[in-house]
């Protein structure tokens, strides 16, 4: 099965723009792109009045070795945010095809399919005893969709989703439909990637991104993995120049050093407990999910008073209540040990 036929026919048949930095390397005298042969001022030695490699071979072979697959397995993006978007523009047709997602969860998935026109099909997440899960004959049960969206660890809920019912789901619907599983928050749990598993089952595609463990969230740098079919559909469709030379430059010099990104998962990971600990005695937090990822999901009442006396004491939450089963949950993103101090003092104060 080539999973590239179940893309747009027009994106299928589409010649793709051949930037100048595509059609030539930037060895010689540069006289093809019609930039100015000078730096700017204040240029940092990066070159910027060139145009940037469209997929610089350096960083794509960095992040093929971090995510453990194959260059041509990889397409990198401004953000899994234009990941997600290229999948919808390249295999949803308006009007026709839908787009499933499994709420409450990160609210790009649908917003981006609306744009593209798709019908939202939503099987929510069910709030079991101990945890959020998806069932999957409540899967089954849906109407046949283009693109499948799941996330684990999922975002606001944190809950992971097991590998073999992602697995199943794929397989499920490999005539017609690709699943696309987003690791964004996976290094901050020990569970695997499934990027492992797309040579067996190309219709799964897996989102990483550097904007969260590797602090890279200003860099606007995602990964999308997929069968080499997909990513070559997919770069028809991208921007010529999608990554800006700083933002390469930055992530080059920020994945050198690695290590670094473990004592920050640690540390991170230690927070979370003190975070957890303290809350779990606090009399008007009446429910909290750990999650596998940099944040926790609590439900207090009224939600939107803790976050309002918070935001007043200079700290920012994020209310979820609009999101279905999350009526007064509010989700926290885990800080440095000073900004955990600081949330910790407030909540000692904090009366709803
Ligand atoms: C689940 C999930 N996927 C993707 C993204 C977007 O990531 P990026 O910064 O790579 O666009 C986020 C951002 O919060 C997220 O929570």
């Amino acid at each position: 099965m080539n999973p590239a036929d179940l893309a747009r026919p027009e994106i299928r048949a589409l010649a793709p723009y051949a930037s100048a930095r595509a059609l030539a390397d930037s060895a010689g005298i540069l006289l093809n792109a019609n930039e100015n042969p000078w730096p700017p001022p204040g240029d940092p030695g990066l070159g910027l009045n060139r145009y940037p490699d469209p997929q610089p071979a350096e960083l794509k072979a960095r992040l093929a070795e971090l995510y453990d697959v194959e260059p041509e397995q990889l397409l990198i993006t401004r953000g899994s945010d234009e990941g997600i978007d290229l999948l919808m523009r390249a295999f949803v047709r308006a009007g026709q095809d839908r787009v499933l997602v499994c709420p409450p969860c990160f609210g790009m998935y649908a917003l981006s399919a609306r744009i593209q026109g798709a019908e939202v099909v939503e099987v929510n997440l069910s709030e079991g005893d101990s945890d959020w899960t998806l069932d999957p004959s409540r899967l089954a049960a849906a109407p046949p969709c283009r693109l499948y969206f799941l996330c684990s660890p999922n975002n606001p809920t944190g809950n992971l989703l097991p590998a073999g019912q992602v697995l199943d789901l794929a397989q499920s619907v490999a005539g017609h439909g690709l699943v696309i599983i987003d690791e964004a928050y996976i290094e901050f749990c020990s569970e695997p990637s499934l990027a492992g598993h797309i040579a067996a089952t190309p219709n799964l595609v897996v989102l990483r991104t550097l904007s969260k463990a590797y602090a890279l969230a200003g860099c606007r740098l995602g990964t999308v993995i997929a069968d080499p079919q997909v990513i070559g559909l997919l770069r028809r469709i991208i921007a010529p120049y999608p990554l800006p030379t700083p933002a390469i430059a930055a992530a080059l010099r920020a994945l050198a050093e690695v290590d670094k990104v473990s004592s920050q998962l640690a540390e991170l990971a230690s927070e979370k407990r003190r975070l957890l600990h303290a809350l779990s005695a606090h009399p008007a937090i009446v429910r909290i999910w750990p999650g596998a990822a940099n944040f926790i999901l609590v439900r207090t009442s009224p939600a939107a008073n803790l976050v309002a006396a918070a935001a007043a004491a200079g700290i920012r939450l994020r209310d979820q209540s609009a999101q279905p089963a999350l009526s007064n949950c509010v989700r926290i993103t885990v800080g440095t040990p000073a900004e955990t101090d600081r949330l910790l003092a407030f909540f000692k104060e904090w009366k709803p």
